[in-house]
């Protein structure tokens, strides 16, 4: 059996500023979706690639990914509304001889690829759904309506959720299915809804480098990581 990777790739992305869709907005000289779709094509365990395109984008992201993909199988589909659509319209694009789905956001370029196969790998050994997660650094208060603290919370309790999430085929379809019977389309990610239908969700350690990109700071920081990989001699 093989494992799939989609990219949900169909967002606006109004908090980077006005321009393109914010996945074919430029890092180093290529689309931020098209470093993704890199890493994914080159970790071991993705045999197949789904990217949700903006809408009117499909031909140019098709032409711009056949480039990075290699020898990975490479699909593009139209996105949807929200996220979740556009993971859903995704879905059905997936061969039969899939059972293993990631879900990997565009915004997300410079994720390593042990980071990949690591999330493969525990959903092969078993887990319905595993996320990988790094420690939040800042300390996160709860506050009120009115601007009022009302609460420290614990730090040492939570995790940042990174992609790409994985996922037993099975499970992710059942997920979104039931999102859509209960009217539910705006999750802002897979395992939330894996969760929300009470399946187990893991997590596995995620990468400093798995960041993403959503205000203009994060494509410095995203060019300076970049800078500092070239100058060690990986790509
Ligand atoms: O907006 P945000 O950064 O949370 O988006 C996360 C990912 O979901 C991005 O890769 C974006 O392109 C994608 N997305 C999508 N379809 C939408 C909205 C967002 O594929 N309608």
């Amino acid at each position: 059996m093989r494992a799939a990777a989609i990219v949900p790739a169909a967002g606006r992305g109004e908090r980077l500023g006005p321009g393109e869709p914010k996945a074919l907005r430029d890092l180093a000289g290529q689309p931020l979706l098209a470093h993704a779709v890199r890493a994914l094509a080159e970790a071991r365990s993705v045999d197949v690639i789904v990217v949700a395109a903006p809408g009117g984008q499909e031909s140019r992201v098709s032409r711009l990914l056949h480039l990075v993909a290699g020898d990975t199988e490479l699909h593009v589909v139209t996105g949807g509304r929200t996220r979740q659509q556009s993971v859903a319209l995704a879905l059905q694009a997936i061969p039969d001889d899939i059972d293993v789905v990631l879900v990997h956001d565009a915004a997300r370029p410079l994720v390593p690829d042990e980071v990949i196969d690591a999330v493969t790998s525990a959903v092969r050994a078993g887990a319905d759904a595993v996320v990988p997660v790094v420690a939040v650094t800042d300390t996160i208060k709860q506050v009120d309506t009115a601007g009022r603290v009302e609460a420290t919370v614990d730090r040492s309790h939570l995790r940042a959720a990174q992609t790409p999430q994985g996922f037993a085929r099975i499970v992710l379809e059942s997920a979104h299915r039931d999102a859509a019977e209960h009217g539910l389309e705006d999750a802002s990610d897979d395992a939330g809804l894996v969760e929300h239908f009470g399946r187990p969700v893991m997590v596995i350690p995620g990468s400093e480098d798995g960041f993403k990109v959503t205000r203009p700071i994060d494509l410095l920081l995203a060019e300076a990581v970049l800078a500092r990989r070239r100058s060690a001699g990986v790509h």
